[in-house]
């Protein structure tokens, strides 16, 4: 058993067909670049790992438990699986939702019922690496791009998940911070995370993946 695996997985939208027969697994620890043009369905394919949306056809399985709309509606289930899988959007917008960026990180092992000393120390960690500790009070639409994209690798970050899926990481950032999430993912992967990330970028091909995932605009999936 690997750690994720689909199945034959077909997804559409309005039956327009956007995944089709994606086959493929993932062990615990590999770094998989998926890769694709514009439209190919590789924000869909993470959508749906994160259990957000379902396969119409096919069936995906998480450290050997299939994932349905059934499953997840079961709370408990889905608070232990977001636990395991963090979800970095392409569009940090989409994922701040707080307050304030210490709210933000604290959000997620607030969800998880950990001790206030434990939250705490957490979020210190977190602001520190992320260099955020003077933006701590902000409210995060306060923030420029490359800021929210730190908020929210960090409030992902504080959940300590086993497995990371990024869409396109390295999205409107600049050449600094580039080179400092490279580093980042660099330091997950060698701490034995699994990573699973979209990109058009040849440095995340060459410096992070040890294989690339290719949704082919025919819709076809491939590895190499
Ligand atoms: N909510 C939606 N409703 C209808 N069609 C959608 C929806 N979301 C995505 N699509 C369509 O599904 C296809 C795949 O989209 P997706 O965002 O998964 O591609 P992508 O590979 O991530 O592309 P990009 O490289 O541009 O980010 C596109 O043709 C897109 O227009
Ligand atoms: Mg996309």
């Amino acid at each position: 058993m690997k750690q994720i695996e689909c199945h034959d997985v077909c997804y559409a939208y309005d039956g327009e067909p956007v995944l089709r027969h994606v086959e493929f697994a993932i062990a615990k620890g590999e770094a998989v670049a998926l890769t694709g043009p514009n439209g190919a369905g590789k924000s869909t394919l993470l959508r749906l790992l994160n259990g957000l949306i379902f396969p119409e056809l096919g069936s995906y399985f998480f450290e050997g438990q299939e994932i349905t709309k059934t499953r997840m509606a079961e709370h408990k289930f889905s608070k232990y699986f977001h636990q395991r899988m963090g979800y970095v959007w392409q569009n940090p917008d989409v994922q701040l939702f707080c307050s304030s960026v210490a709210e933000e990180l604290a959000f997620g092992p607030v969800q998880m019922g950990l001790s206030a000393a434990e939250i705490d120390g957490r979020v210190q960690d977190a602001l520190e690496l992320f260099g955020l500790i003077r933006l701590q009070n902000r409210a995060p639409y306060t923030l420029s791009g490359g800021e929210k994209k730190k908020a929210a690798l960090a409030s992902i970050f504080t959940m300590n998940p086993q497995v990371w899926t990024l869409d396109e990481p390295l999205a409107s950032l600049d050449d600094k911070t580039q080179d400092w999430l490279v580093e980042f993912l660099q330091a997950l992967k060698e701490a034995g995370k699994t990573l699973l990330f979209s990109t058009h970028e040849e440095r995340l091909l060459k410096q992070l993946a040890d294989r690339q995932l290719l949704l082919s605009s025919q819709h076809e999936i491939s590895f190499n």
